[in-house]
């Protein structure tokens, strides 16, 4: 393994521009000489201008948690990957499960925002997971595998530029996270379909948890083999929760060499 884990924090629609400068203030020094993480931040879009003026000198990375798949034109309301590039965003979160059940988005139009977010030269995070009732029902991995296949499609060569967040739906914002096994498992499933696509990169592509993850739980979920990294939704928006998560994860990636 030689990539470093990532620690994403999605700050989804919290915070203004006053508060993220607020946030990194405190959230920078204790995150500082942390070397085997990855540190990304998407806060709301309006906040990414003072983000990214915060960070600046950091090794702190900036994305957004959405955008549309085209670059300009009569499109109300929506961000293009042009703009959150030029923004200085270097990621952004795609087919978040907020995304595909409060705002209807179905895995077509994922992947075209995946193919124009990574044509635009963003890394993308493509969220998957299933809800409670897909698990009662025994199709975990048939929604997973559904989610993976039609999420990237035609981008299978690209996979290098990708990271997946395995979200089970039923464990966000939720305070019960998936068990570490369950979880692990789900994430083995994941990279033999990774294989599947793209054998020669499937190995570069991260695969996050997330749902639920706080301090107290960030050590058993980092330390499952096939989990390198973690989505963060509420515990990333306090600097001391979000920088123990990070820390945890530095800790455990130093120690696996
Ligand atoms: P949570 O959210 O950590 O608040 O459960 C995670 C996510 O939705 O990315």
């Amino acid at each position: 393994m030689t990539e470093k884990l990532l620690i994403a924090g999605n700050w989804k629609m919290h915070k203004t521009p006053r508060q993220t400068v607020e946030y990194f203030e405190q959230f920078k020094p204790l995150v500082k000489g942390l070397e085997s993480v990855e540190i990304l931040i998407c806060p709301p879009f309006i906040d990414i201008p003072a983000a990214v003026e915060s960070v600046k000198g950091s090794p702190i990375k900036i994305g957004g948690q959405n955008c549309f798949y085209e670059k300009e034109g009569a499109f109300t309301g929506e961000i293009s990957p042009v703009m959150l590039r030029e923004a200085g965003c270097e990621y952004v979160i795609l087919g978040h499960s907020e995304r595909r059940h409060i705002f209807g988005e179905s895995d077509e139009v994922i992947n075209k925002k995946v193919v124009a977010a990574l044509e635009e030269g963003l890394r993308v995070i493509l969220c998957v997971g299933e809800t409670l009732q897909e698990r009662e029902s025994g199709l975990t991995f048939t929604v997973i595998e559904t989610q993976l296949k039609l999420g990237l499609s035609g981008v299978e060569d690209k996979l290098d530029k990708v990271d997946i967040a395995y979200e089970p739906v039923w464990a966000i914002g939720t305070g019960v996270a998936a068990k570490p096994e369950d979880a692990e498992e789900v994430h083995r499933f994941i990279y033999d379909k990774l294989r599947e696509l793209n054998p020669q990169k499937a190995e570069k592509v991260r695969v996050l948890y997330g749902g639920s993850v706080k301090p107290s739980n960030a050590e058993s979920l980092l330390s499952q083999p096939h989990i390198r990294g973690v989505l963060v939704g509420g515990a990333s928006l306090k600097p001391d929760s979000f920088a123990q998560i990070a820390k945890i994860g530095d800790t455990l990636a130093t120690s696996k060499g």
